[in-house]
């Protein structure tokens, strides 16, 4: 299997994936998989989905030289500007994708999940471009600390599903969705937001996102050394790394410190999938504790999980204070408010500037930082 090559016919990256579901979910994910493989291979499909991203979502995106940073920091920050397309996040790229797909399906309603909303905004927003219902499942916790984005779901039209079970994030918010889909699978599609779920979610979210890095690659004067972005479930890094998997380039994910899969986690099964999770001895879940509510998640998309097994790819973490800290340098210096969950990779650069003295870094700057406003008002 090449590096960021196609999984297995059993959703495979060497030990991680698969498809772990109830028996009553089985047959909609072999639809999916169905319908993805035939929607991929069809030219047509790829020229609407082509169309959508560059007159709708606004791509290409730009990458951006961070001058004054890159001069205080001593080395050549690249920033490929996420947070410019439309939304406001790369989750546009992967639900554009996943919408047409449902339409071409049959469904009539769109499932999500949503940590930060800007997948559940990117849902409603494609829910209402393509004439579709949308149903976005999200934890009490985060609709408190990203009112903003629960504002825009309702907007879109979205009815937006609080979820009160255990620690009242990401996780749960996914427990919920997914049970919802088992009853409703004849009308409803489940668009999930990372590189994570039952075959064929991981791989084919990651397809949708590779638009980040091939364009990226078309983009930079040569390889950069390092090529760095954020991991919650891991789409926008999945898709970032798929353009430079071939390369020389380190591959560098950070996630949250709270919620290292990683670092900190054991192979297990979340979510229908194989991968590293944080779990206690008896191999019970146990809660992410992140700020940034799109990286507040105990697992990582398998395809991470594998390139970390094979040393491909390096996953570090970041903590809050630090985050925070870098939200305010790229703001100062770069005129560019991030979201809490890209400032993670900007973290960890600016922790690890002096080994990377010289070196060229692209960072992907995977959203902009509008939604945590709030957040920032309580902050030092
Ligand atoms: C701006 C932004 N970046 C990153 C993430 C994390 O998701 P992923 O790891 O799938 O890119 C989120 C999730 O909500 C997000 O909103």
């Amino acid at each position: 299997m090449t590096v960021m090559g196609d999984p297995t016919a059993l959703g495979r990256f060497g030990d991680y994936g698969g498809r772990f579901v109830p028996e009553s979910l089985v047959p909609a994910c072999a639809e999916v998989e169905a319908a993805f493989r035939e929607a991929w291979a069809d030219d047509g499909f790829r020229k609407d989905l082509d169309d959508l991203l560059t007159v709708y979502a606004g791509r290409p995106t730009p990458v951006t030289p961070a001058r004054r940073l890159s001069a205080e920091l001593g080395l050549t920050l690249l920033l490929k500007r996420e947070d410019l397309a439309h939304t406001g996040s790369h989750k546009i790229n992967n639900v554009l994708g996943q919408a047409l797909l449902a339409r071409r399906m049959g469904k009539r309603r769109l499932l999500a999940e949503t940590g930060a909303g800007q997948h559940g905004v990117a849902a409603a927003t494609a829910a209402a471009l393509l004439g579709l219902e949308c149903v976005v499942f999200m934890g009490e916790r985060d609709i408190e600390r990203q009112a903003p984005n629960v504002r825009r779901m309702r907007m879109l039209g979205a009815t937006v599903v609080p979820v009160g079970s255990g620690s009242r994030t990401l996780k749960d918010a996914t427990n919920e969705a997914m049970r919802r889909w088992v009853a409703d699978t004849a009308e409803a599609y489940y668009c999930i937001g990372s590189v994570m779920g039952p075959h064929p979610y991981p791989w084919m979210v990651r397809q949708f996102q590779r638009v980040i890095g091939d364009e990226a690659r078309t983009q930079v004067d040569r390889v950069p050394d390092v090529v760095v972005a954020c991991v919650g479930g891991g789409s926008n890094a999945a898709g970032t790394f798929a353009g430079f998997a071939d390369t020389g380039a380190r591959l560098v994910g950070v996630e949250a410190a709270g919620g290292a899969a990683i670092t900190d986690g054991a192979p297990g099964v979340l979510h229908g999938h194989r991968s590293m999770v944080l779990q206690d001895a008896h191999g019970q879940i146990t809660e992410a504790e992140s700020i940034a509510a799109g990286l507040d998640y105990p697992g990582i998309g398998p395809e991470h999980a594998h390139l970390a097994a094979i040393g491909r790819a390096h996953y570090a973490c970041a903590g809050d204070a630090e985050v925070v800290e870098a939200v305010h340098r790229l703001a100062r210096t770069e005129g560019i408010i991030p979201a809490l969950e890209s400032a993670h990779a900007l973290a960890w650069i600016l922790r690890s500037a002096g080994d990377l003295a010289g070196q060229t870094v692209l960072m992907t700057l995977s959203g902009r930082g509008d939604k945590d406003m709030e957040m920032f008002n309580d902050l030092p």
